[in-house]
């Protein structure tokens, strides 16, 4: 039995992660920013005992602090960490350069690199003294994106932000392999998610499932799938990776 913390864990891949964890007999710290009713449902969701929520704005560095040392308390330790929690884009934050103001250019900039960057990396940073003070092995797996390396024209912080997560991934692999702490990302490609079911069902539905040759999207189970190997011990010398997950759709050299 493992104790993991994963952050935003309410809905969509998060939710996915904490399952499979869960149905592997580990404890699950299930992290949500402000939808208490469906991070009750992913709780719910979750076979076994122990299982526990946990609230708090990642863009503060405060409640990044305080949600680990509740998973610590509540958990009894923190022995994986899967930064998930992240601001997605939607209708409602579209930047393209061309089209919104400064003034909403820098909301949006801020906002995700508040929280996709820096609220994973002080959760890292608390995590791992964890783990260093303790003497004890453990593994973080980001989730990263496939927009990271494809572009993102109309929300350019948010590939930003996960390349800079990448970025941050492979720097602590080597900064915490001394402590027997494996770090790792994986980069998605469209996956269907809650949040992506009008896009899906719409217009758009049918030049998203033609991106990949396989003719369809992601499943937030198969990245799951992909996070609960990364995070086991087997996985150890896959540190420093950043795995695609993208059903060949983008190919990088
Ligand atoms: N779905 C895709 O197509 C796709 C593709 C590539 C990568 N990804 C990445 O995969 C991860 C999960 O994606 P998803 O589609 O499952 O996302 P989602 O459905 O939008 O869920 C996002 C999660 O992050 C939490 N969150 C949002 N803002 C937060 C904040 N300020 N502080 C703390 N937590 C916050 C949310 O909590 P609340 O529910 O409480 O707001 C929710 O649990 C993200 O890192 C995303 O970038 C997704």
């Amino acid at each position: 039995m493992r104790r993991v913390l994963v952050t935003g864990a309410s809905r969509g891949i998060g939710r996915a992660v904490a399952v499979k964890f869960a149905e592997r007999g580990d404890r699950v710290g299930v992290h949500y920013a402000a939808q208490r009713q469906d991070a009750e449902e992913t709780l719910r969701l979750l076979p076994g005992s122990g299982h526990v929520l946990l609230a708090g704005d990642l863009a503060d560095p405060e409640a990044a602090r305080r949600i680990v040392d509740e998973a610590v308390g509540s958990l009894g330790g923190i022995d994986v960490l899967v930064n998930n929690a992240a601001v997605a884009p939607t209708a409602g934050n579209r930047h393209s350069v061309a089209d919104v103001s400064y003034a909403q250019w820098q909301r949006s900039w801020h906002h995700m690199v508040d929280v996709n960057l820096l609220g994973a990396a002080n959760v890292t940073y608390c995590v791992a003294r964890h783990l260093i003070d303790r003497g004890e092995s453990g593994s973080i797996v980001n989730i990263g994106s496939r927009g990271a390396f494809r572009g993102e024209p109309d929300f350019p912080a948010y590939g930003a932000s996960k390349a800079a997560l990448h970025a941050f991934g492979q720097s602590m692999a080597v900064a915490l392999a001394p402590h027997a702490i494996a770090v790792v990302s994986v980069a998605p490609g469209f996956v269907a998610t809650e949040r992506q079911t009008a896009k899906m069902s719409g217009p758009a539905g049918d030049e998203l499932r033609g991106q990949s040759p396989f003719g369809r999207v992601g499943t937030p189970e198969e990245v799951a799938d992909a996070v609960l190997y990364l995070s086991s011990p087997q996985a150890a010398w896959s540190s420093g990776a950043v795995l695609d997950l993208n059903g060949a759709s983008y190919l990088r050299t």
